[in-house]
């Protein structure tokens, strides 16, 4: 085991994105001086040749592997041929890269909602592969599960130091707040912000509102990698990252409007589904490595609604 340092190389894959972004944020403002990023338009990392020459040169010491195609559920039942492709390219490109070019530690990012659709609640690392996927994100799943796979594969046999985080659902500066394409909390921001800006009286949600969910500021997702980066000795293959805790969709569309400055009657619509009841991770393992969350769900809701206010222009043009 080779835990990385303040002065080691650091690659962050996909350093423009929610996760690798706030990745990037962390390790330069705590003493990282060499981390190294690259843009999709130098370096597309679903090409073998551009990958292994990357690494050929750069040979970093570790590497975070947040680069991926990534969307919510919309996105992923319209485009499940990019979803598996591009993930299983930059995966197994950068993987195989990465070991036989010397890297020391690699992280793997994972998903929580690659665990089978019918979970025990909260969800364990073993449960993965324990009974049937979500058929709406089949084929992003298989792609995500094949890249811890190929992890914990070069662990086994060669004794590589990589390992594989799954995140719950994520928020937070650098969020897509595409009107189509986004996850449930920028959705909800920037209709909730629509609604104030309209002087809307009431607003709606989807379902019942019942369903329950957990939620983790991507800062603090940045302080596990870290962690992980750092840590003497990783037991397991797999880590889930978490705060442990969820609440109710309905509870988050009203904490939302608070944190907006609305609070505005929320309309439920339960002609429209659900989806599944809870989704919460056990996150025993990597609390047992020393980690816990630091951000509140109301404290991370009002800096990413802070930073979308100073983003708006620009989030718009896209
Ligand atoms: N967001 C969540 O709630 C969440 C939850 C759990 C796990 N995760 C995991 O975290 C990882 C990152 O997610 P994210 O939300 O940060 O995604 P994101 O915001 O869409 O960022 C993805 C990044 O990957 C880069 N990328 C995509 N294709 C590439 C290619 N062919 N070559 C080089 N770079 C490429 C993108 O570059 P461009 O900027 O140039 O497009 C972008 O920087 C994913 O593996 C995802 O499964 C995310």
């Amino acid at each position: 085991m080779t835990a990385i340092t303040e002065a080691s190389k650091v690659f962050v894959a996909g350093h423009r994105g929610l996760v690798g972004g706030a990745i990037v944020r962390h390790l330069r403002n705590h003493g990282h001086q060499k981390v190294v990023t690259r843009t999709r338009a130098k370096l597309d990392l679903r090409r073998q040749a551009e990958t292994e020459a990357f690494f050929n040169a750069e040979k970093p010491d570790a590497v975070v592997l947040a680069a991926g195609k990534v969307g919510g559920i919309h996105a992923n039942d319209t485009y499940p041929a990019e979803f598996s492709y591009d993930n299983l390219a930059i995966q197994t490109n950068v993987i195989e890269a990465a070991y036989r070019n010397g890297v020391s530690r690699f992280i793997f990012l994972g998903s929580s909602c690659i665990y089978p659709r019918e979970c025990p609640q909260p969800i364990r690392e073993e449960y993965l592969l324990s009974s049937p996927l979500e058929p709406t994100n089949d084929a992003y799943a298989i792609a995500k599960i094949a890249g811890l796979k190929q992890c914990a594969s070069y662990r086994r046999q060669y004794g590589w130091d990589a390992v594989s985080l799954m995140p719950t659902n994520l928020y937070g500066p650098g969020d897509n707040f595409h009107p189509e394409h986004s996850h449930v909390i920028p959705g909800m921001l920037q209709r909730f912000h629509a609604a104030k800006l309209a002087g809307a009286e009431r607003v709606g949600i989807w379902g019942s509102g019942q369903p329950r969910r957990e939620f983790l500021y991507v800062d603090d997702l940045a302080t596990a990698v870290a962690h992980v980066l750092q840590a003497p000795e990783l037991p397991h293959d797999i880590y889930n990252v978490g705060t442990g805790t969820d609440l109710p969709i309905a509870d988050l569309a009203a904490l939302l409007l608070k944190v907006i400055g609305h609070e505005v009657p929320i309309d439920l619509d339960p002609s429209k589904p659900d989806g599944t009841p809870r989704k919460l991770l056990d996150i025993g393992r990597i609390k047992a490595l020393g980690w816990a969350p630091q951000v509140d769900l109301e404290e991370g809701l009002a800096r990413t609604y802070a930073w979308f206010l100073e983003h708006e222009d620009e989030l718009r043009a896209k």
